[in-house]
């Protein structure tokens, strides 16, 4: 029995037979629909040709025996289309592997797919803190990042959205100085064009820093009001007046456009929501940030699931619009053993990025030279070598992080998250460089 892993890669051997009639009737499109059944959709000035009618009936027969229960039956398997050129200028697909005249229209039911990659917006650098495992100090390590930027005179915009479990406004804001409103509020407004009731009263300034400016934007205001209900209709898509869809991550786009335009921060940060869940698939995909942190602790959890998206980033085609955003940050590394256990993180990030994401170096060429994307293992400059946030006792047991971050101070700051602020100020540098 055929199962959906086996799918694309038994359409690529079936392609390979008929490649002439493939070549001539290019470009062949396979639409995976949601329940993960495969058709066919071809130009439909061939529904008319024999000889190109036999060929696809030869097709779709064998994609039904090699596919099973993830094929339409033969004699439905086959659409036309009146344009095929522009239906595959529409539609968001990917070259099927080993054919490059089939192109596979993956329906899934989530909206994001994450591999959207929008292009690098520059008038405000954004940079995304990501994780495949919750509770590795993420949002804690952003609160530390806005702090040090805001010191050095920066005005930081800082945005909550990991709405199911929001915990950076805490962090830099008391209770007291909460906004009446936040991300959810926003996205659940906007459905019924009414996002200006609450746009101004979304945004709250942290007390910490006394040289430049936080700015929060939480996930929720200071009464979370009735926070599951607004949370079960944020992911809404909205049809306007024309009736034209906008998905919820062109909403947000929309509203962090908004929001850098009312505020004119010098840098944006994103605590993104841990996980290959739809949130974080925008905020890293879908938000152009021209800085993605992937937080990692050693284990196989955590790299499994960045080598899962790293080979979907692969197969979709866009790797190359994303892997030179990406940078690795090492959390709550230890106390003791710390050399080594940061060693096996480099060991193991460089596995996969070498695998995934790097490009094989020809004989006589360097990592790094034109036209080579690639880095050593040990080059301290590379995306796989991690930027380390050490794990610290103060940090371990806390009540209020709002409280702890009150009382840090430089030095703190610098041994324990040194080097990941030291990398987003250069970021920053270089994106703004190019604005
Ligand atoms: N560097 C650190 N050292 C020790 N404990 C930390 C550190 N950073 C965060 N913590 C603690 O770990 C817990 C999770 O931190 P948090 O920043 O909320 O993680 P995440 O956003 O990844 O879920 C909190 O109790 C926090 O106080
Ligand atoms: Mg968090």
């Amino acid at each position: 029995m055929s199962t959906f892993d086996e799918i694309l890669p038994n359409l690529t051997k079936i392609f390979y037979l008929f490649q002439e009639d493939v070549t001539k009737m290019k470009p062949i499109l396979v639409n995976r629909d949601l329940n993960g059944r495969v058709r066919l959709i071809v130009d439909e000035k061939w529904e008319d040709d024999e000889s190109q009618q036999i060929a696809l009936d030869n097709i779709a027969q064998k994609i039904q025996e090699e596919l099973g229960s993830h094929a339409y039956p033969a004699q439905q398997a086959v659409l036309f289309e009146p344009d095929i050129d522009d239906f595959l200028k529409r539609e968001s697909c990917f070259q099927l592997e080993g054919a490059s005249d089939v192109f596979v229209i993956d329906r899934l039911a989530v909206e994001s797919n994450w591999s959207h990659i929008s292009s690098l917006r520059l008038s405000v650098p954004r940079t995304v803190f990501f994780s495949i495992k919750g509770g590795v100090g993420r949002s804690t390590a952003l609160a530390a990042t806005a702090w040090a930027l805001a010191e050095q005179g920066k005005k930081v915009l800082v945005l909550d959205l990991d709405l199911e479990s929001p915990g950076l406004s805490s962090a830099l804001l008391p209770e007291d100085r909460r906004p009446s409103y936040g991300i959810t509020d926003w996205l659940v407004e906007d459905l019924v064009d009414n996002g200006d009731a609450v746009f101004e009263h979304m945004v709250a300034t942290s007390a910490l820093s006394h040289n430049g400016e936080i700015l929060v934007v939480p996930a929720h205001g200071a009464n979370p009001g009735e926070y599951i209900a607004k949370l079960g209709r944020v992911w809404m898509p909205k049809i306007d007046g024309d009736g034209k869809r906008h998905s919820w991550s062109d909403r947000l786009c929309r509203l962090l456009g908004a929001l850098e335009a009312r505020w004119k921060p010098d840098v944006t940060l994103i605590d993104s929501r841990a996980g290959i869940d739809e949130v974080a698939s925008a905020c890293i995909t879908e938000l152009s940030a021209s800085t993605i942190l992937l937080f990692a602790v050693d284990g196989d959890q955590t790299w499994s699931g960045y080598r899962m998206l790293f080979k979907h980033w692969r197969k979709t085609g866009v790797v190359r619009d994303i892997r030179e955003r990406l940078q690795i940050v090492g959390a709550m590394i230890p106390e003791v053993g710390t050399e080594d256990y940061v060693e096996g993180l480099l060991e193991r990030a460089w596995d996969i990025f070498s695998e995934e994401l790097y490009d094989e170096v020809p004989a006589g060429k360097v990592s790094g030279e034109e036209g080579v994307w690639s880095y050593d293992q040990s080059d301290e400059s590379a995306p796989h070598y991690p930027w380390v946030v050490k794990w610290h006792r103060s940090f371990a047991v806390l009540k209020s992080l709002h409280g702890r971050l009150k009382g840090i101070d430089h030095e703190m700051v610098r041994v324990l998250f040194g080097p990941l602020i030291a990398g987003v100020e250069l970021s920053i540098e270089t994106d703004g460089g190019s604005q």
